[in-house]
């Protein structure tokens, strides 16, 4: 084909004032009411050194209806640790919208002398769950897929006041290109607000400098000031200093506030001067869940089965090419059914010559058979003929035929006397 040398000018965009209501401004609402009659699926994961209070903050964020608190315990009792990756899933509805949310809970790590692969089985079970989306995807019928991917992982610090431990910088390598990193700062009550803030810092220089990706609250272009201002207050509260509490406790002043007693006063999770913990579920729930949602679908799925799929290409495509191209399976019997051929061929040239051998030897033993019994005869005949000749020769002499034994017996007198 001739190839025109300027790229063609694009389309231009013809802009139209309508003069009635066609319709498609209704096209949010098409949208929201199929959401709505589908639901929504939210997986939330938690990570991080073990006593940190991960269990108490899945607690808390969802008012222990999702995860049932653990059984009173003695007071000596110790409480107990989480020892596997449990995963508990609720379905909530509100205002008619109905949403299936699971949350994560791993062991947490950082007890053992070697703690050099605990990253290992959270990244596992993250890879397993992408597994199941895909396996689902690639099913005949695709109409219930379960989406039970991770969405969001809360990954703990320690409030040590210092920078991130390298248990943290390995964690976080690990997982960042796998989930929604949201970074927090546990126990936050143990820290006063200057130290939270310094330590906040630190962290975010430590993340970058590891180039460690934590999820970002996106802004749009066109947004509304309050949405803007929202996602600002949003972005400067990461890493969230959460105070974790699944007791109602009385303040002074006489309320019944979720928190936790301390001699000089009571520290209270859902109040914002307190802790970023209002923030956390807002960005988590409120705000950002689409957005979550949205990246681990397209970023961070995405690049997996990109990656996933590439692994196996070489062996999966020799293979599927085998079993759909009939021209290289045609192909291929031919060159089995000529290895065939050829085999039987040898085989029969082997069986000839065998037979061939075996004639040739026994036609050589009859030669040198009669070969014998020819020599035999010669020299049978040679000998007639020399007694003949003898015999002849004495009788022209005049003596007699058989002389020796003749002579012997004595019949040799008045025999043949010349
Ligand atoms: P593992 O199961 O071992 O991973 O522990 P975890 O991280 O799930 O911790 P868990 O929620 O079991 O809490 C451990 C202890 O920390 C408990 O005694 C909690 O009461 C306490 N705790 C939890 N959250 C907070 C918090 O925000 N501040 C303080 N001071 N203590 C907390």
């Amino acid at each position: 084909l001739p190839q025109s040398a300027e790229p063609a000018p694009p389309a231009p965009i013809i802009r139209k004032k309508l003069n009635g209501y066609v319709g498609f401004a209704n096209l949010p609402n098409q949208v929201h009411r199929k959401s709505v009659r589908k639901g929504f699926q939210f997986t939330c994961m938690v990570v991080g050194e073990s006593g940190l209070g991960k269990s108490t903050l899945i607690n808390t964020l969802f008012n222990t209806s999702l995860y049932p608190p653990k059984e009173p315990l003695p007071p000596s009792a110790e409480r107990p640790q989480t020892v596997a990756i449990e995963s508990i899933s609720a379905d909530i509805e509100e205002n008619g919208v109905r949403l299936r949310l699971t949350v994560v809970d791993t062991p947490g790590f950082g007890d053992f002398v070697n703690n050099e692969d605990s990253w290992r089985p959270i990244v596992e079970s993250i890879e397993t769950r992408f597994d199941s989306y895909l396996e689902q995807e690639n099913r005949v019928n695709r109409q219930k897929i379960v989406d039970n991917r991770v969405h969001a992982c809360l990954y703990f610090i320690q409030p040590t006041g210092h920078s991130l431990k390298p248990i943290d910088v390995e964690f976080m390598r690990q997982l960042h290109n796998k989930v929604n990193l949201i970074p927090i700062i546990a126990k936050a009550d143990t820290l006063t607000d200057d130290e939270v803030a310094d330590f906040k810092a630190r962290i975010l220089a430590d993340i970058a400098y590891h180039n460690i990706h934590i999820f970002q609250a996106p802004t749009y272009e066109n947004e509304d000031e309050e949405a803007l201002a929202e996602a600002e207050e949003i972005a400067s509260k990461i890493p969230f200093a959460v105070v974790g509490s699944d007791h109602f406790v009385k303040t002074p002043d006489g309320r019944e506030v979720r928190g936790r007693v301390y001699p000089w006063g009571v520290v209270e999770v859902d109040n914002e001067d307190h802790c970023d913990f209002v923030k956390l579920r807002q960005m988590l729930i409120r705000t950002y869940m689409e957005e979550l949602r949205e990246y681990t679908n397209d970023v961070l799925y995405e690049n997996w089965r990109t990656e996933k799929l590439l692994k196996m290409g070489v062996v999966q495509d020799q293979s599927v090419f085998k079993e759909i191209n009939p021209a290289s399976r045609m192909q291929e019997e031919r060159v089995m059914h000529e290895a065939k051929l050829a085999k039987m061929e040898a085989e029969m040239k082997m069986v000839f010559q065998q037979k061939v051998q075996e004639k040739e030897a026994k036609l050589k033993q009859s030669e040198e058979e009669l070969y014998a019994r020819h020599r035999e005869m010669k020299e049978a005949l040679e000998k007639q003929r020399l007694e003949l000749e003898d015999k002849k020769r004495r009788i022209e002499q005049g003596r007699p035929i058989t002389p020796e034994k003749t002579n012997q017996t004595g019949r040799k007198k008045g025999f043949l006397r010349t």
